[in-house]
């Protein structure tokens, strides 16, 4: 049976204790506790004391700090009578338990979640160099999160619900005004987005059926982007969490691209993440929710930069990246190019690459000979793509990772997506790519990384300025 613990009992569960942790009398002194009006502890007697669990009962949550069975009655389903005993007799309506568990503790774990327990959080190195898991049950709330991305030339916003559900999504593009001038002009584009910015709110609420009353925290794309860009995101986002009293999300504008990979999907760690946006190319490990490491980055230009200065060259509209692929999927690659450097290092380079198109162009117009537009394209984006492919493969063979994701704005390329899966499938590696529409600028990719900010209760201030330059580590 299971009953409360009398002051009788105390000299048998520190018995019990001592066995897993030799300082638990120094650390609990039950004997007090005991009679604290928010201590639980419980003990499993059937002929003798099995096992026992001691929480802290706050207002809205319990803290469990240890079920323990004794060593002779270990698996015999001891903890588990003891936690169901818990959540019958002292969660009611939406109390929460939570509770840290060793990472290495797979049989708790497994216990845990059968008890609908989620794994919220990781503290890092918690039991002496061993990472704990911070887990939760109860009644997990819905979480909306208001999403806003001002990095660059599309005013987007967005309602996310529990970091991978879009509720709604308004994107309000300046491509056509900044093609006018073959790229982005930081000025038109930081007062555009002052005009745009409270109509796109507007829509997207309207969309979602949602009130803002019903919000649980704002979010921003603080880094990188352009200053002026940023700057009006930041302060719309600062001026919706003190009025409706919210906490505020910063993101790593990049980590979002990769989350938009979290949207009606679920990432499986670890996992490889390559980021091919405008300014960035980036292989990055990721252990976990947060926990990323850069295997290599490009020496110069980035992949979509290429893509956009090949554009000019060849005398195509801005945005070049998406006309360019067009042009190519017309052309064959008849052009002879140079590779980057074939090392066995994880760094990408595509300025000698766009270099040699560059010159290629200027002497066949010197000599007067005309340039075959899509076999060129044909060229640049078959030994573009072979670089991406061939670091991916060596980066799948060395570290042994079997997923893959595919981010920013580059990963709309369906040449990219074509070659990219066949390396994948090489190494039978899971392959996630982000639909179209959140390759490419949107808040939907803000709301679902700032899911993982959020359970961690990770919030900015108010001092929260913009930063042109960033990474994803
Ligand atoms: O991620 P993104 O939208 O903005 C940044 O954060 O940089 O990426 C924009 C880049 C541009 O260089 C654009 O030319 C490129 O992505 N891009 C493409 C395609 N769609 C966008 N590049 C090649 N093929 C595409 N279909
Ligand atoms: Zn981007």
């Amino acid at each position: 049976m299971i009953r409360k613990a009398t002051l009788s009992d105390i000299k048998k569960i520190n018995e019990i204790a001592l066995k897993e942790n030799n300082n638990f009398e120094k650390l609990f002194h039950l004997e007090t506790e005991i009679n604290l009006d928010y201590a639980i502890v419980l003990v499993y007697e059937d002929v003798e004391i099995k096992g026992f669990l001691y929480a802290i009962d706050l207002k809205d949550n319990i803290d469990l700090l240890f079920i323990m069975t004794d060593d002779k009655y270990k698996h015999t389903g001891v903890a588990s009578l003891l936690l169901n005993y818990l959540i019958n007799n002292f969660v009611l309506n939406d109390k929460t338990i939570t509770l840290e568990v060793s990472k290495e503790n797979i049989n708790a774990i497994k216990l845990y979640e059968k008890f609908d327990f989620l794994q919220v959080n990781v503290r890092k190195a918690y039991y002496n160099g061993v990472d704990a898991l911070l887990m939760k049950r109860g009644i997990m709330k819905d979480v909306y999160i208001l999403a806003i991305e001002t990095t660059c030339d599309e005013t987007s916003i967005a309602i996310v619900k529990n970091g991978n559900e879009v509720e709604s999504l308004t994107i309000s593009t300046q491509m056509e005004t900044h093609a006018a001038f073959g790229g982005v002009v930081p000025e038109i584009a930081s007062r555009m987005h002052t005009e745009q910015i409270t109509l796109v709110l507007e829509e997207t609420l309207k969309k979602s059926k949602i009130n803002i009353k019903d919000i649980d925290a704002i979010a921003v794309s603080y880094k990188p982007g352009l200053m002026g860009s940023l700057l009006v995101g930041i302060e719309f986002a600062k001026t919706l969490s003190y009025v409706y009293n919210l906490p505020l999300i910063k993101v790593n504008h990049l980590i979002g691209h990769i989350y938009a990979n979290a949207i009606d999907n679920k990432l499986s760690f670890p996992l490889l993440a390559l980021v091919v946006s405008g300014g960035h190319t980036e292989l990055v490990i990721m252990k976990d929710n947060y926990d990323f490491k850069l295997l290599g980055s490009t020496l110069d230009d980035a992949l979509g930069e290429a893509y956009d200065k090949v554009a000019r060259v060849l005398d195509v509209p801005y945005p070049g990246g998406p006309e360019i692929e067009k042009l190519a999927q017309k052309g064959t690659p008849s052009y002879n190019l140079p590779h980057p450097v074939m090392d066995e290092t994880y760094n990408f380079s595509y300025s000698g690459l766009k270099s040699s198109i560059i010159n290629l162009v200027h002497n066949e117009s010197e000599r007067g000979n005309s340039i075959n537009k899509e076999n060129l394209a044909c060229s640049f984006q078959t030994v573009a793509i072979d670089e991406l492919s061939r670091k991916l493969d060596l980066a799948l063979k060395n570290t042994g990772i079997t997923n893959v994701i595919v981010a920013g704005g580059v990963s709309a390329n369906g040449y990219l997506r074509t070659e990219i899966s066949k390396v994948c499938d090489k190494h039978n590696a899971s392959l996630s790519i982000p639909k179209i529409l959140y390759c490419t600028d949107n808040a939907a990719m803000v709301g679902a990384a700032a899911y993982p900010l959020y359970l961690k209760q990770d919030f900015a201030d108010y001092t929260l300025n913009a930063e042109s330059q960033a990474n994803v580590c």
